[in-house]
Formats: C-alpha cells, structure tokens, sequence
C-alpha cells in the first residue's frame, strides 16, 4: 500500500471505473434541483434519484462521480470529535437497470486489492442480514474468507435517505489494527469503536421508498455505490482522521498559522480548528454552488457554519476577518476537480468576507451578553426571550446560542424563542400588508374548480375571454355590479401577474357598457391569474364574453424597463465581472430597479461606463427575441439563470443579440432602439454585498429630463438670471461674492474689536502694579475674543485681560497677560481657570494667553468679577 495523495485517488476511482464502461459525471451541484425532501446534496446518488426510478433517462446507463456532499444532522459534533465533518466528497459507481451485485461487488475488490493495493486480509466485507445472493456472491466468486464476512440487521445494512431509491447493501472496512479496538469479544464491523472503518458502501437498490414505509420494487435493480473519498484518503495515508488528510491538513495548517498555534498541543485549541477547517469547506463549497447566507432553509445552514466557525476563530485568539483568506485555500487544494470553485472565487472570497464582517461588528457584544446572561441565570434554563434578542439584535443563530450555553450544561426555552419568531414574522406580514404588497392572492379552494389561465400577452395587448369566476370579498358571486371592488378570473387573459420583478398589468375589462378598470394582475399558486379592480359601470357575471385590454402605454414602458434590466445586468457583468448576479429586482413603468451581488459602492467611472454601454445597444438597435428551448440548450448558449431558482424543462429565453441572454418569464420590448435612452439615477446599498441601481428608459428618461431642466428654471429665477445658461457662472460669483463679504465683515469686526479695547484699555483697574480690564462682549466668539487678547498683550505689556464671550448660548473665557504682568507673576492660564470655575467651566493655558469653556453663561458677570481678587494673589 503506497501514501497516496487524496486528488490522485479521486483520479484513479474515476478512471478506473470509466475502463469498466461508465461515463464520467462532474459532480452535482450542492443545491438539489426539483427534490424537495433534501435540503442539500448528501450523497453519491442524490442527484441522480430520477435516473434510478427511470423518470429520466441517463445519458448512460454506467456513470461515475465523485460527488461534493454535505450532512449536517450534528454540526455541533463537529470539531468535538475528529470522526465528523459536515462536508465529504462521494466516488460513486452507478449502475440504471444495467449490472447488479456481481459485478458491482467484484470491480469493488479489484479496486480496493489491485489499484490501491489494500492488504486483503484487512478489508472485511458486511450484508444485509438475509442476503444471501451477496453472500455467495463475496465468499464464493470473489473469494473473500467467511471469517471477514458479518451479516448486520438493517439499521447498518439498508441504506435509504429521504424519499426514493433505496435497498440492501454491503460495505466494506478496513481494519485499522488491534491497537484501535475496545478489545470486546465480539467487536467487529458495526462496533462503535475505531478498529473496523467503513469506506465504501455498495446499495442494491431495488426499491422504491415512498418515505411513508411503503417500498415498491423498481423495475430494473440498480447499483449505487459510496466510496467515502476522504475514508480512503485516511487509510492510504495511515492518518487517524480525516482532519490529517493531505489536502484538508493543509487548510488547518492555514488557520494555524493565522492563529499562531499547533495543532494537537491543546484539546480546546484542536476542536475548534477542525471546527473551523470542515466549515470554511462546506461553506466555500455552498457559494461556489449558489447559497447566499440567509436565516432560512440553505442559507441558515450556511450562516450557521459561518458563525459557528467565527466564533471558534474567537477562541482562538483571533480578532479579524481571516475566514475568507482561508476559503483561498480551499479553492487552491480543490480547483482542479471543481473549475467552479475558481469561476466563483471572487463571489466566494467576498461573500464570506461581508458575511464576517457584519458579524465582527456584534459578536463580541453578543458574547459578552451572554455570558453575562448565563451567570444571572445560574444553570436553569436559558430564556427564549434573550435567545431571540442575540439572533435579533447580534445575529447568534439559535443553534449557536444553543451550543453554547450547552457548553455550560444549560439548555434554551426553544418554545418561547419560537413564538417570538412567530409573533415578529407575523408583524412583518401585517406590515407589509398594510402597505398593500399582498393583494388577495387567492390560494383558496375557492377556485378548486377553476382552470389555469391562458396567458396570451406575450404577443397581445387585447384579447377576448369568458369571465370564469368573480370574487367578491375572497368569495364567489354570480355576479358584480357597479362600484365593486372584485378580483375576476377569466379563460385566458393578456393581463401579465406580477412576478419576477415585473408588476401586474392594469387596464380594462368590457362587455358591452359594462367595465372593469383593472388596478393589478396577479396569480395564484396553479396559475389562475387575479384581475383586481373595480366595476365602474353595469354588471360582470360569471359566463360573460368580455374584451381583455391591457393600458398599452403603461405596458410598453414596463416592457422598456425590463429590457433595460437585462441590458444592465449584461453590462454590469462587463465592467464589474462575473460575480455580478441578480439579487431581486422591480420593473416598473416608472423606472428599473435592479439588485446585484457586489460589494463595494460602484464609481462615477464604473457607473459611466456600464450606462454607455447600455446605451450603445440601445443605439444599435439590436432585435430582442425570446424563444422557448429546453433548459439543456439555453445553458449551452450561456443563457444566464437566476442563481438556486427552479425551471422546468422548457424555458423561455430573451436575447438581445449576443450582449444579453437570460431566461426569463417577463414581457419584453422587441428592439432595443425602443427603449430610447437608458439612465442611471441612482446608485446604493441594500445589504451587505448587494446593491442596487435605479434606471429609467424612454419616456421615463424624457420625464427626468424636464424635471431637471425645471429645477435649472428655478434655480436661474432665483438668481435674477434671464439665461440659464449664466447658472453656473453666477453660482460661482455669487459664491466668490459671499466669500469677500465674510471676509469684510471679519475686518470690520477686527477694526470693531480694537475700538472696544482702547476703551477697554482706559477702564483698566490697577492691581497689584498692573493693569486688570474684564468684560463681557455678548456675541463675540472664542476666534474673536483671542484675536482680541493678543492685540492687547502686544499693545500693553502690563496689562492683564480676561474677557467673556457667548455665542449660540455658548459661553467661552479668554485671558491674557502682557510680558511684564507675566514677569510679575500673573498666569493667564490659571487665572482663566479659576474664573472659569465659577460659571461652571473648566480649562487652561499658556501664561501670556488661555481659552476656557464656561456651562453657565448667567454667571460670567460674577467669574469676571472674582478676576481681581485672584489676580491680586497671583502678584502677591
Ligand atoms: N448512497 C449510498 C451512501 O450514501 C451509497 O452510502
């Protein structure tokens, strides 16, 4: 058995397989596509469920992958123990209704003996307890010695995860040796200790499993083997654990040398760097893959691996950002078997990066909080109230408040913390309700009856329909009449819902005299689409023939404006790059808004340059086309699709020529020229990592124009100007102007303040053989009043001033002292602020020159008067 490095495994699992007839497989994506009973890709054969039930056909009826995985029932065993890791990668051998246990079970040993070289008499073989087919199989063709044959019941033996295929299999162990083993009589495979580790799980699958325990047989058996990639690894490498492998060692060696220590000095320092090392691989994986940090479903996960690892940076002393630097490592020591890692680098890095930061900013204060809490609470259980106000206000996920005060033997109120979360998302509802965002959508079984709508607008603006139901009140009438407000469904409809972005259509609806003006178009969950409005004259019945017509101008604008959003979209991953995805967006038949992953605020350049180009294909005139197409061959001509949304197997993609090709649902304008002018308005944040550019097109732009132009009208009227042309030139001098203005009255206020000191000067009270002047100047500011004190100190070198100021109901003292007074020991600095002292003020300075605040402007008269009394001291 010679080391072998993990990426050279992977190679030759793969290639061996593929010198058995099978098709080599890129690994799935992490995000189940159109399998609701996982949250995320755990296995080898999750991604291929439709293939073992025949649903689908497989390009091949052997493949082979090796498959990123994630599992995540025991995160917070993660780190404690070395066994656990939330992400693996799966090599897997599939046979669809082709081989079956022979050769599966034979290429396996072959594998196992000849390519990587296991000593035989390490590896033991279990079965499903009453499979004896295997049985023979392993003992009688393979060869292998009934003593390291184990029958197991079907909690080990009979692998199903989720709804779908599953069945009976056989695995494979290698025995570590003696030294790892408990030494029980009967430990063997399937004990809990070290000795006997499995690595490759061999599944006959020939059921069907409907997760309710019902098991129907599958036509054609099928193979699903699950070599733990990493398992190997450990054993071709001789290392205990997965941690020690090759390629996720050097990511730990990484966190070590960030934190400066040594992994296996300190058992504490060592949980928290594998916690750290299996993390930042799941979660670099996760984005690379689409999950965008979130407090649901994927994104919670992805949060809540992210946060758990931030925190054990923590322990580990470390007090910056440092995951996403980590994450580099990752995409290093695995760029070669997943490109996408590399494709995605810059959204990764700086996803995780924005991600920490907004965490940086309350985990310490959220640490803090609860360590404070749980001494208060002293070992009972932990409030709900207080974890709800942590994932609130500092961002802890339950489960991370959870885990640590289970650190200290506590346990949180979960009941209470849920109906907070319940209470608060329901006042989000009621809000967002009150502001109408959600119209009555008509989910009800009101229209259990009712047929899926027709929609005809993508090539009509007007079409005839027969009225299916009319809704009053969420109730179904016969009828409406004049001045109700009612929602109607029809046949079929050239109204567009609202979805993706665009709003609903509103127009009218008419049958004769009677009308409907139609305020918004929605649908419901099986596509009845929701006219909502008001009959503004005679009478709408179920049955009617009605004429559909959508408000064609407000329509053309919306279509110009979704145009636009694709045309920017195109443009933004121009000039900012490709981790530039859609983030939401609204088009409207007022302007565009478009939300985008990127994550610092774009510059004037960026932002110039993105609205040329926009409006260079604009000015091309460049014909937009959307054509249906199966998913398969929209992504072969690189249509851009909406990072974890769901499609079908038909899609509709709109191109503008080469520049833009998205899949979309939305009504589009059919040439760019038409779109007019496009225009950013504004630039901004909408959270970390997002932002958000406003645009308008059209008439929209024509609009902004003349509400500019008004505002130049204005502005020029108010300046007396008869063209506005002069604006600018004006507002410049008018600027220079009030500029010399200020600067003549600070003259006047100088030549003011002399003529105040000369009579100052004259009123100056001998003390002490110098001369003390005090006065309080109303309205003077501090400038003023030390412009003041050095006048006097170099026009009279023996006299002592201190002078009192109040603007803006703030009081300032000034004092000075000429050379000779301060020869003769007088201190403007301790004089100012003894006086100071009493007005409720404080401050100091130099002998010749100090400044004082004062709180009590009502008291300056008396601190001025006190000047004497303390100079007179000072002189003494
Ligand atoms: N699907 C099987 C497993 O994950 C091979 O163990």
């Amino acid at each position: 058995m010679q080391w072998t490095g993990l990426n050279e495994i992977r190679e030759k699992y793969l290639s061996f397989f593929e010198s058995k007839g099978h098709m080599r497989l890129k690994s799935f994506s992490l995000v189940p596509d159109g399998d609701n009973s996982l949250l995320l890709i755990n296995s080898g054969m999750a991604p291929m469920k439709k293939y073992f039930t025949g649903e689908v056909t497989p390009p091949k009826k052997r493949v082979t992958t090796c498959q990123k995985c994630i599992r995540t029932p025991d995160i917070e065993s993660v780190g404690i123990t070395a066994r656990h890791g939330t992400y693996f990668e799966m090599l897997g051998n599939f046979s669809f209704g082709d081989y079956f246990k022979r050769e599966a079970t034979a290429w396996a040993w072959e594998f196992c003996t000849k390519v990587m070289g296991l000593p035989e008499d390490r590896v033991w073989i279990t079965i499903y307890q009453d499979d004896d087919e295997a049985y023979e199989i392993w003992t009688k063709e393979v060869g292998i010695s009934p003593d390291r044959m184990v029958r197991l019941g079907k909690k080990d033996n009979f692998w199903e995860h989720g709804t779908g295929p599953c069945g009976p299999c056989s695995e494979l162990h290698f025995d570590r040796g003696e030294q790892y083993g408990c030494g029980a009589p009967d430990c063997g495979p399937g004990c809990e200790c070290d000795r006997y580790m499995e690595f490759w799980n061999l599944v006959f699958t020939q059921f069907d499993s409907d997760g309710k325990g019902n098991y129907t047989p599958l036509e054609h058996p099928n193979i699903d083997t699950g070599m733990g990639l990493e398992r190997l690894a450990c054993v071709m490498q001789g290392v205990d654990n997965l941690f020690l492998v090759d390629t996720v060692q050097n990511i730990m060696k990484h966190i070590s040398r960030i934190a400066g220590v040594t992994y296996g000095e300190e058992p504490k320092r060592d949980v928290s760097l594998r916690v750290i090392t299996d993390h930042i691989r799941s979660t670099t994986f996760m984005i690379g893959d689409g999950v965008m940090p979130s407090n649901e479903g994927r994104g919670y996960v992805l949060r809540r691996l992210l946060r758990r690892a931030a925190r054990h940076g923590k322990l580990l002393g470390i007090n910056k950002p440092f995951l996403s630097e980590v994450a580099q490592t990752v995409i290093a020591e695995n760029r070669d078997a997943y490109p996408e890692l590399e494709e995605k680098r810059d959204m990764i890095v700086k996803l995780i990066h924005v991600e920490e930061e907004s965490f940086a900013r309350t985990i310490d204060q959220g640490l803090q909080l609860l360590g404070s809490l749980m001494k208060e609470m002293n070992g009972k259980v932990f409030s709900g109230e207080d974890a709800f106000r942590l994932n609130d206000t500092y961002g802890f996920p339950l489960d991370l408040t959870k885990e640590i005060v289970a650190e200290q033997g506590m346990t949180v109120d979960e009941e209470d913390f849920r109906r907070l979360m319940k209470e608060q998302k329901e006042r989000a509802r009621a809000a967002r309700k009150n502001a109408g965002a959600d119209a009555w959508a008509g989910g009800s079984d009101v229209l259990d009856d009712v047929a899926a709508t027709e929609f005809v607008g993508y090539d009509s603006i007007s079409s005839s329909a027969t009225v299916l139901a009319v809704l009053k009140d969420g109730e179904r009438v016969d009828a409406a009449e004049a001045g109700d407000e009612i929602t109607l469904v029809l046949d079929r409809t050239p109204f567009y819902a609202e979805s993706g972005g665009q709003v609903g259509d509103t127009g009218f609806v008419t049958a004769g005299d009677s009308q409907l003006l139609v305020k918004d178009t929605t649908k419901n969950h099986s596509g009845i689409y929701l006219h909502q409005g008001k009959v503004t004259a005679g009478r709408i019945s179920e049955g009617d023939i009605v004429t559909a017509q959508v408000a064609e101008e407000r329509r053309r604008a919306i279509m110009r404006n979704h145009t636009a959003a694709h045309l920017l979209q195109a443009a933004l991953r121009q000039v900012l790059g490709s981790h530039v995805e859609q983030a939401g967006q609204l088009v409207s038949d007022a302007h565009v808004r478009f939300d985008f992953t990127h994550f610092s605020a774009m510059t004037p350049e960026e932002l110039h340059k993105t609205e040329e180009l926009v409006n260079q294909v604009i000015l091309e005139g460049v014909s937009v086309e959307c054509r249906e197409m199966s998913l398969e061959e929209a992504r072969k001509i690189g249509a851009m699709a909406l990072f974890g949304e769901k499609y079908g197997d038909v899609v509709r993609v709109v191109s503008a020529g080469e520049f833009s090709r998205e899949l979309c649902g939305g009504t589009h304008i059919d040439n760019t020229a038409k779109l007019g002018l496009f225009k950013i308005v504004s630039e901004s944040s909408v959270a970390a990592g997002v932002r958000r550019i406003e645009g308008v097109t059209g008439a929209g732009v024509l609009a902004m124009l003349n509400r500019q132009m008004d505002l130049v009208q204005e502005a020029a009227a108010g300046l007396k100007l008869n063209n506005p042309a002069d604006l600018a030139q004006r507002a410049k001098q008018v600027s220079a102007e009030l500029k010399e203005k200020d600067r003549e009255i600070e003259s006047l206020n100088g030549k003011l303040a002399s003529v105040r000191i000369n009579s100052l000067l004259d009123e100056a009270k001998p003390v002490g053989g110098v001369r003390l002047m005090t006065a309080v100047l109303p309205g003077t500011s501090a400038d003023a009043l030390r412009a003041m004190c050095d006048q006097i100190k170099s026009r009279s070198a023996n006299v002592v001033a201190v002078l009192a100021g109040v603007t803006d109901g703030k009081a300032t003292i000034a004092a000075t002292a000429g050379a000779e007074a301060v020869k003769l020991g007088a201190h403007a600095g301790k004089l100012v602020g003894q006086v100071a002292k009493i007005a409720g003020g404080n401050g100091g300075g130099k002998p010749d020159l100090a400044m004082a605040g004062a709180k009590e402007p009502g008291k300056l008269e008396e601190a001025l008067t006190a000047a004497e009394g303390i100079l007179s001291e000072m002189l003494k």
